[in-house]
């Protein structure tokens, strides 16, 4: 079997499960990446990592495989003018509108190790003292990759990663350095998250609609008809006039009409449309 065919093979596996599309000229970064799994399997070569995949992919090989796969670069703040829309547009809509007894529920839906959700729980814990309220919300948040689950759930982050984007004051007031040097969120924040592995190719259950998604940077990795497929499962999701908020390198043009964009502190956030009162009456 030529390693050309080996790689077509992981290749259309991944497109398959994940919607993640390895072009030709990426097959050299595939090819060392298929060389780390079978090494981590104590298999000599790709060839014999081939010969095991014939008897089925499936378990710790399968989540191997879609690891390899995915891109897990993510930030505190990432993006920071996102991070002032939420809080001038969603937060100051949310306060006007609920004396903060309903509960904001937020879904991080591509977590990675988790600095959007914790930056987003931290963004909404300061909007809350700053305005003197008590805001009731939860973070969901989930990603395709137990590998990086495993580490948002421990909530420990490095100097590396907390010099990524987080202000030193909020360093310092959310995370408390441990023996190691690494730093943990306190629990204030982690509570306030509950971590998932969840496939957006998948089909979603969730107990209640979101009023905010963030899909950030994961749809970029898909085809066309990928992205549509998942918009619409995730639209499902949100409650009506609820926002959605993608990568700054994203949008929804020609992806969707279920959508009316809306600009805030120079980010481009989008809200779900209301139901028609035709579609109403139907
Ligand atoms: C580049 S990170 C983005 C993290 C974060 N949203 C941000 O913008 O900083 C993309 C994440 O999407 C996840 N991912 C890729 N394909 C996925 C899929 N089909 N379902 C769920 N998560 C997926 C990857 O595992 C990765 O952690």
């Amino acid at each position: 079997m030529s390693h050309d065919k080996i790689l077509t093979f992981f290749a259309h596996f991944i497109e398959k499960e994940l919607g993640i599309i390895y072009a030709e000229h990426n097959y050299f970064q595939l090819k060392n990446r298929l060389e780390e799994i079978a090494k981590l399997k104590g298999i000599e070569t790709i060839e014999r990592l081939y010969e095991e995949a014939q008897k089925g992919i499936q378990g710790a090989f399968k989540q191997l495989l879609l690891d390899i796969a995915t891109n897990n670069e993510t930030s505190f703040f990432r993006d920071p003018k996102v991070f002032k829309a939420i809080e001038a547009l969603i937060l100051a809509e949310y306060q006007k509108k609920s004396p903060f007894g309903a509960r904001l529920n937020i879904w991080s839906a591509a977590a990675s190790t988790g600095q959007e959700s914790v930056s987003t729980a931290i963004l909404i814990k300061e909007f809350a003292s700053k305005m003197g309220v008590n805001i009731n919300f939860g973070i969901t948040a989930t990603d395709i990759s137990e590998r990086v689950l495993t580490r948002a759930r421990k909530g420990s982050y490095s100097q590396l990663e907390v010099q990524r984007g987080l202000p030193a004051p909020l360093l310092i007031k959310y995370f408390k350095k441990d023996e190691n040097d690494t730093w943990q969120v306190v629990p204030e924040i982690k509570n306030c998250i509950q971590f998932r592995t969840q496939n957006l190719k998948e089909s979603l259950s969730f107990p209640e609609p979101f009023d905010l998604i963030l899909c950030r940077n994961v749809l970029i990795y898909q085809n066309v008809e990928g992205k549509k497929e998942i918009l619409n499962r995730i639209t499902k999701t949100l409650a009506p006039g609820a926002f959605l908020i993608m990568g700054s390198g994203e949008s929804l043009l020609g992806l969707s009409n279920d959508y009316e964009s809306v600009s805030s502190e120079g980010a481009v956030i989008y809200r779900k449309k209301m139901p028609s009162l035709d579609k109403k009456a139907a």
